[in-house]
């Protein structure tokens, strides 16, 4: 009859899993360095006060990004992309770029959109399904159409970096 494993075997050892070790107080995976800069953001921010104002300022955008980045993990047509990332840095990470884009009041701390999303694999049709996504969260969120298309307007041009094929 077949023996049960000792206890002694250290499996993840045995199979080289990596635990991943997330930092203690922010609760995210450290990242290989990068030189941060707003650049990296992908956009220039909107001017004045009105765009930050109709996403409800800083309080809006965090709870559009929360929605939204709830949204991408659970929506069937591409939870299998965001499945494994980090999903407390790009909550994070979002909610900067957005509002630093809208003139929120925040500098954008993550990666440019190249280098974060290659090797993703996503297509343009993923794209599709996140802005829809983020449609959503705005709508939800009350924030005026004409205020949606303009955010909207700004991401557009960054669909040659964050879509492969
Ligand atoms: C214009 C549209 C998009 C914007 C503005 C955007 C924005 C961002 C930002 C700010 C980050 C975090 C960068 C960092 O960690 O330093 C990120 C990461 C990520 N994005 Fe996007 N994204 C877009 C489109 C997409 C699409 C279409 C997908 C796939 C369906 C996607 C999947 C991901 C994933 C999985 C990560 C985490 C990568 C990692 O853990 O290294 N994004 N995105």
């Amino acid at each position: 009859m077949q023996q049960p494993p000792a206890d002694t075997i250290d499996w993840d050892e045995e199979f080289s899993v990596e635990t991943v070790e997330r930092d203690p107080s922010t609760g995210e995976v450290p990242t290989d360095p990068y030189d941060q800069s707003n650049a990296n953001a992908g956009a220039v921010p909107f001017e004045g006060e009105s765009m930050a104002a109709r996403f409800g300022g800083q309080d809006g955008i965090r709870r559009i990004v929360e929605r939204f980045v709830d949204l991408n993990f659970a929506d069937p047509r591409i939870a299998a992309i965001f499945e494994g990332h980090d999903e407390v840095r790009l909550r994070r990470t979002l909610f900067e770029q957005f509002c630093y884009i809208l003139n929120a009041g925040c500098d954008y701390t993550g990666r440019d959109m190249r280098s974060s999303h290659e090797g993703l694999g996503s297509r343009k049709a993923d794209l599709n399904a996140v802005v829809e996504n983020l449609q959503q969260a705005m709508h939800e969120e009350g924030v005026p159409f004409a205020a949606q298309n303009r955010l909207l307007a700004k991401l557009a041009p960054m669909k040659g970096d964050v879509v492969e094929r």
